[in-house]
């Protein structure tokens, strides 16, 4: 019933704007389409409970033996929930297995009440602070363990971010994947940590969301689901890494993808799901799909997937223990997928039987009456305020506009500033679920329904016109107890501080004296991105008119942007008028209150750009292109990934792009130096060409041995406390002229020094080797720069190996 409605509404927004077939912008010829299939990788291996999952393997081992054929195949796919759960498993009762809860989202849990929202991962990665990352992640993890879910489904770190336009790379951190690959380990430490399995998605190649499912075109063709073409080294240098990352850390789940992998479904890939993820990384925990990604029976399960979401009655169900009995898959698959399930369940701890009941705390319709379990604790209060502060960005501030020094008057303009006037939070709602978020239930209903149509998303859902953007859309968005927008928080430090506060959303001609006389004027615009559609571009004309007509008439113009991915802002970076620029990303609940501690100087800016913001579209060349369905592949969309691993600033560092702000970019009410850079060979490290050790979650072990190390010498150079994002940069020979390898974030007091050091393990210095299947460490130089940017790098040195 719902779905339906959604769907009717979504197309109905469709057909006002007028939408039209997609443009056939990028030619495949049969020339560059050279990938033609993935190789067979048989069979699925049977994980035996390596590292500290052996208990949980023991255990799991004696439960599985007890069960029926048909118990056993029941574990492996969802059925309908009779609660608020994204995807249930039903219990076995008789060995006290209560079943299991599956519920997104990744700033929070989703489609409930009396829960947070926290920074979305795209703040999370603008902050370059681990230990927030984990913080964070752990009170999210207790939120979630309360409302009685035990699979988190996140966090993200595919898509990784290929396209700037990617409707859902703000769900993840960064599209470096270091930065990512760091964040998604500590994320996934912090949840578990807290009792609940993440669930590490979406494995692999989700890079963009145009044609991600297959579905039928509007004249009636089945059309595939786009098929990313991805080269091994590519692979292993850039996607695969952060899933690496997440594995090394003990994801106890991954989520295969909606997309093909070299035309062969990432969920029934077994290069993928048995080779890479399986063999290669000696992935202990289970496979599930996303949701409706199953699209074989047989197929999939020997190639390496365990659990079907959030229905399997289509390919596996109750009549699929046939295939078991026949020989079309081998018992010994389904006891290896049941028993890498329970293991998990096992080593979470949730076997315990003060684990909360599946699902006690999502209510099947949020309108009717319910229990309500108050899944916040107050000690997080501080995580979600201090994770809102550090994901704010300056990237620009002339004159010292900021902070403000005791304003009298403050003008304020913008759609993004007030609160989202019809529903809360996030208010755009199109529908009358006040706890779903506006367009993205409708967006996602819509991709589901006509993923593979050729949409091109009208240039008006490029923003969010109706209230602050506080997070992303799509299933990866959850709401929060309250919505602080930053107008309110500004009038509430003026009914503190006895300024005053206008604001005009028409931008009247006849107040331009007023805005000439105010101390700031305060431009809030916003960029959208939601799952389901890609971006449709990287600014758009409504906002920049509102920040051109503002800078026209007030010589003090500060903007905010609450951007949901890269956003450009050459139209108007160099008017002389416009004195500050905050990049604010998405902060969740806490949104208005940090940034008016921020912009009054109770805050010190600590953020950096956790990607690019290049002058131009053609600053990014075939980077913002997606694939679409054309001849000769037409009903077989191809996405060819020829660009290797030079995506963002390792494409424009190669093409000598000099971007708006590099990656890595932030500025602090202070000032930092560095100095004294050491480097030098850990003693003892072997240093031969390939590891030699056993494959443990992540890969072989001594991938993660430390080669060398590197310091620097930090000092703040200005007049107040700030923290400093000191990052660390390698040559690899033959590789990218620098590739981000650590980062540490340190706070000093003015006048005062502080010492950074990173390790440098095998893995951080090593390059794929195709040939030996296996990371290699060359012998030579490697280059070492230290600073703070990608493009601001004081300090530079050599490592020989
Ligand atoms: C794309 O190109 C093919 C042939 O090159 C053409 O048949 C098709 O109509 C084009 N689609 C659009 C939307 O222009
Ligand atoms: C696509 O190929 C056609 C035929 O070869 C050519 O005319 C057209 O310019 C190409 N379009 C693009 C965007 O490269
Ligand atoms: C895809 O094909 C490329 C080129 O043949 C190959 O290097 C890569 O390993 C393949 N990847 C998968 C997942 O099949
Ligand atoms: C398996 O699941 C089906 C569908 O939920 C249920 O009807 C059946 O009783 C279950 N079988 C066992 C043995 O638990
Ligand atoms: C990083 O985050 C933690 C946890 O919120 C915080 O205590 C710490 O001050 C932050 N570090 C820096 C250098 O800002
Ligand atoms: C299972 O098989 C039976 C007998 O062939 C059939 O009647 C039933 O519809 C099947 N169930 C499903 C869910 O496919
Ligand atoms: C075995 O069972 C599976 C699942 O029902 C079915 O797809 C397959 O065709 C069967 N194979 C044989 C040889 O009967
Ligand atoms: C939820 O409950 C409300 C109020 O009873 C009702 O109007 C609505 O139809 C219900 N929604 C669903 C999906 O059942
Ligand atoms: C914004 O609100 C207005 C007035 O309620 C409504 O007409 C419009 O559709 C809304 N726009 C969006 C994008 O939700
Ligand atoms: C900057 O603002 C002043 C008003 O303070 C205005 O007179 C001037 O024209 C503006 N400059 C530009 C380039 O618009
Ligand atoms: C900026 O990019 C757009 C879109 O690619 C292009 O049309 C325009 O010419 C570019 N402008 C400059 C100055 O390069």
């Amino acid at each position: 019933m719902v779905l339906t409605r959604q769907v009717a509404v979504a197309a109905a927004i469709l057909a006002s704007v007028g939408l039209t077939g997609a443009q056939n912008t990028t030619n495949i010829s049969s020339d560059t389409f050279f990938y033609g299939q993935s190789p067979p990788v048989y069979p699925a291996p049977i994980a035996k409970g390596t590292g500290d999952w052996a208990q949980a393997y023991a255990k799991a081992a004696a439960f599985v033996a007890k069960l029926t054929l048909e118990e056993k195949n029941n574990l492996t796919y969802g059925i309908t929930p009779e609660n608020g759960c994204s995807g249930i498993i039903p219990p076995i009762e008789r060995l006290g297995f209560a079943g299991m809860c599956l519920q997104d989202a990744g700033n929070g849990v989703r489609n409930t009440d009396f829960v947070s929202s926290f920074a979305s991962g795209i703040h999370v990665g603008a902050s370059w602070n681990k230990t927030l990352a984990y913080d964070r992640a752990n009170a999210m993890g207790n939120e979630f363990k309360k409302k009685g879910v035990h699979i988190a489904l996140g966090p993200v770190v595919g898509p990784l971010g290929r396209l700037a336009t990617g409707g859902r790379d703000w769900e993840g951190t960064s599209n470096d994947p270091y930065l990512a690959g760091a964040m998604a380990g500590e994320t996934v430490k912090g949840i578990q940590d807290a009792g609940v399995m993440t669930s590490l998605k979406h494995f692999v190649g989700n890079e963009q969301e145009l044609y991600r499912n297959p579905g039928v075109d509007s004249e009636n063709h089945y059309v595939e689901s786009i098929s990313s073409n991805i080269d091994d080294k590519t692979m292993h240098e850039l996607y695969l890494w952060p899933f690496a990352d997440g594995v090394h850390a003990g994801t106890a789940n991954i989520m295969c993808s909606y997309n093909r992998l070299n035309n062969s479904h990432s969920c029934a890939n077994s290069k993928v799901l048995n080779g890479l993820l399986k063999t290669e990384l000696g992935f202990q925990g289970f496979v599930v799909t996303d949701w409706f990604a199953q699209h074989s029976g047989t197929a999939a399960a020997l190639a390496g997937l365990d659990m079907a979401m959030p229905d399997g009655q289509s390919f596996w169900g109750a009549n699929f223990t046939e295939a078991y009995l026949n020989g079309s898959v081998p018992e010994s698959r389904l006891d290896d997928m049941a028993t890498r399930i329970i293991a998990a369940w096992y080593k979470l701890g949730q076997d315990s039987p003060s684990y909360p009941t599946p699902g006690i705390g999502m209510p099947a319709n949020l309108s009717e009456p319910h229990t309500i379990i108050d899944a916040r604790d107050p000690a997080s209060r501080s995580t979600l305020y201090e994770g809102a502060i550090e994901g704010h960005v300056l990237v620009k501030n002339e004159n010292k506009a900021l902070p403000l020094k005791s304003p009298k008057l403050l003008a304020v303009f913008g759609y993004d500033a007030p609160a989202p006037p019809q529903y809360m939070p996030n208010g755009n709602s199109l529908l009358t679920n006040p706890f779903t978020t506006g367009y993205e239930s409708a967006f996602n209903q819509l991709s589901l329904a006509f993923s593979s149509t050729e949409i091109d998303w009208p240039s008006q859902l490029q923003i969010a016109s109706n209230g602050t953007y506080s997070v992303g859309s799509g299933s990866g968005a959850n709401s929060g107890p309250y919505l602080s927008a930053p107008l309110d928080a500004l009038q509430q430090r003026a009914m503190k501080d006895g300024s005053v506060v206008y604001w005009d959303s028409a931008l009247q001609p006849g107040l331009a004296g007023l805005y000439e006389a105010a101390d700031a004027c305060l431009v809030f615009i916003n960029a959208f991105a939601s799952e389901g559609m890609d971006r449709p571009g990287l600014h758009d004309d409504y906002s920049d008119n509102i920040v051109q007509t503002v800078a026209s008439t007030c010589s003090n113009t500060i903007v905010v942007i609450h951007n949901a991915g890269v956003r450009l802002v050459d139209q108007w970076i160099d008017h002389p008028n416009v004195t500050a620029l905050i990049f604010a990303h998405l902060p969740g609940q806490d949104s208005g209150n940090s940034l008016v501690d921020l912009l009054y100087g109770d805050a010190v800016p600590s953020g950096k750009l956790p990607y690019s913001v290049p002058k131009n579209e053609s600053d990014f060349a075939n980077m913002l292109r997606h694939s679409y369905a054309v001849p000769p592949y037409a009903y077989f969309p191809q996405s060819d990934f020829t660009e290797g691993v030079y995506i963002d600033y390792r494409a424009f560092d190669a093409h000598n792009v000099t971007p708006r702000y590099e990656f890595g970019f932030g500025l602090s009410y202070t000032t930092f130096s560095y100095s004294k850079l050491a480097i030098s060979i850990v003693k003892g490290a072997r240093t031969g060409t390939y590891p030699t050790g056993a494959i443990q979650e992540g890969g072989q072990v001594d991938l993660w041995s430390n080669i060398a190390s590197v310091s620097a010498v930090i000092k703040n150079t200005g007049s107040v406390t700030g923290a400093e994002v000191a990052q660390l940069y390698i040559g690899i020979p033959g590789g990218p002229v620098r590739q981000l390898r650590g980062f540490e974030k340190v706070r000093i007091k003015p006048g005062q020094e502080a010492t950074v050091s990173f390790d440098v393990t095998r893995r951080d210095l090593s390059e794929w080797d195709v040939g030996a299947q296996k990371w290699k460490l060359q012998s030579g130089v490697y280059n070492i720069y230290v600073g703070a940017s990608s493009r601001n790098l004081p300090l530079v040195g050599t490592l020989r190996i």
